[in-house]
């Protein structure tokens, strides 16, 4: 509701922030990743995760801060390699670890939003095929299953893949993420089993959680990341970066927001072999939609450009296009799926903290005035709590609500500006006028 100039947020909305294993936890060395940071000696420890965030350690400390902050909410994701080191092999340890989490989480009044698959597998995964695989399905279910069981008391939300797109994308058509493949079909296999995967598993959780962990009435409400991308023409009069600009966006966006409601997957890029694909766990496989939103991209003729933005825009310490309508856009977008949408990642590489602020709280504000007018978003769940391992860019792009100096001192957490504006905001659950002042930008009308 906006109220004498104030964005008001529902009651109930979930504030907090996102993080995943393999960048926060530190000494994940079961996995594809490390496996692939420590492919020669020559690696530059800037791109090696090592002791990361020693958040395995230190979950306590840190949730205490998302808690201190006005958070009511944590995503968060369950390292497979840790819980099945080796094929069949469950880790008691890691089990038990996960158990402590969420109780921390519980203890800190942090409604846990629990992701499966964040990018890594297993490496014996890895060795099996990794997600060009079908077999991968079966055991990502079989993990599913596990944890469903294991933590269903302690979670209701779960999000059982994060970007399928994009890990399709930069692992097996860009090459820069392991295992470094260029095959746009090897691609589009990958997005299609993780959707596939996607669907077994929201069937999975519905039928083997039946613990209602926070006593709201719904044992399970399963949905899965997307990362949503604007992408537009580099040349707006040009057909065939137009063109271009559809192909992309069809397969990029619109194919993998509608094959969790239709249940068919319809995978195509020019040059690549198709996936065409009934799945019928996948058709209406979503309780909430999870919205990963950072910035928009061009297309020519050649295909994406990401790093070309218009002429005086912002960029961030990525050289991603700050866009803070571009928020509230991709929401709209998310919601035609007919779920209620969760923001379950959004911020900016930012390390001065100097354009962070404004677009973060413009961002925010823009996602409230669209909730005013009805759309259905049910929470925010900023990118990140930590500075952490951003994968390729190793220990460069500093995402935190928090400052970590991971290679000099894993621990110490530093609070932002940034953290401050966004507790301001979970606390009041608005945007007060004044913050918009105070951030930069104009006042709400
Ligand atoms: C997303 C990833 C997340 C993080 C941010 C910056 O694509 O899901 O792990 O790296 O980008």
């Amino acid at each position: 509701m906006t109220q004498g100039n104030a964005i008001r947020f529902p009651t109930g909305f979930l504030w907090g922030a996102a993080t995943s294993a393999h960048q926060v936890e530190g000494g994940n060395r079961w996995n594809d990743w490390w496996r692939w940071e420590h492919r020669s000696a020559g690696v530059d420890p800037k791109l090696q995760s090592g002791e990361a965030c020693r958040h395995f350690q230190r979950f306590d400390s840190d949730f205490a801060l998302a808690a201190a902050d006005g958070h009511n909410a944590h995503r968060l994701s369950i390292e497979w390699s840790r819980i099945e080191p080796e094929r069949g092999r469950i880790e008691p340890g890691a089990v038990a670890h996960y158990h402590d989490v969420f109780a921390s989480l519980k203890r800190h009044r942090l409604t846990p939003v629990v992701t499966l698959m964040h990018f890594t597998v297993p490496a014996w995964i890895a060795d099996l095929g990794g997600w060009e695989s079908r077999e991968t399905i079966d055991h990502f279910a079989g993990f599913a299953r596990f944890c469903a069981c294991e933590y269903g008391a302690e979670v209701d939300w779960w999000c059982t893949v994060n970007e399928p797109e994009v890990l399709a994308f930069r692992a097996y058509s860009e090459g820069v993420w392991p295992p470094q493949r260029r095959d746009d079909s090897a691609a589009l296999r990958v997005m299609a089993n993780q959707l596939e995967a996607h669907g077994r598993a929201y069937r999975i959780l519905h039928a083997e959680d039946r613990a209602d962990a926070d006593g709201d009435g719904r044992a399970a409400r399963v949905g899965f990341a997307k990362n949503y991308v604007q992408l537009e023409p580099l040349r707006a009069w040009s057909p065939i970066d137009q063109l271009r600009a559809y192909f992309e966006n069809r397969v990029f966006n619109d194919a993998v927001l509608e094959a969790p409601v239709s249940g068919r997957i319809e995978l195509a890029i020019p040059g690549a072999r198709g996936v065409h694909r009934t799945v019928p766990e996948l058709e209406r496989s979503l309780d909430w939609i999870g919205l990963n939103y950072y910035t928009r991209w061009r297309v020519d003729a050649a295909g994406r450009v990401p790093h070309v933005a218009r002429r005086g825009a912002e960029l961030t310490d990525l050289g991603w296009e700050v866009y803070p309508e571009g928020l509230a856009l991709a929401a709209r977008r998310a919601a035609l799926v007919g779920a209620p949408v969760l923001v379950t990642e959004h911020g900016f590489a930012d390390a001065s903290d100097r354009l962070r602020p404004r677009a973060l709280v413009e961002s925010i504000a823009g996602l409230g005035r669209e909730i005013d007018r009805g759309l259905p978003v049910i929470g925010y769940l900023h990118w990140s709590l930590m500075d952490n391992f951003e994968w390729a860019e190793g220990w460069h792009g500093r995402f935190g609500l928090y400052r970590v100096d991971a290679l000099r001192d894993p621990e110490c957490r530093e609070r932002t500006h940034t953290a401050d504006l966004f507790a301001r905001i979970a606390r009041s659950n608005a945007v007060m006028p004044e913050l918009l002042g105070e951030a930069g930008s104009e006042k709400p009308s």
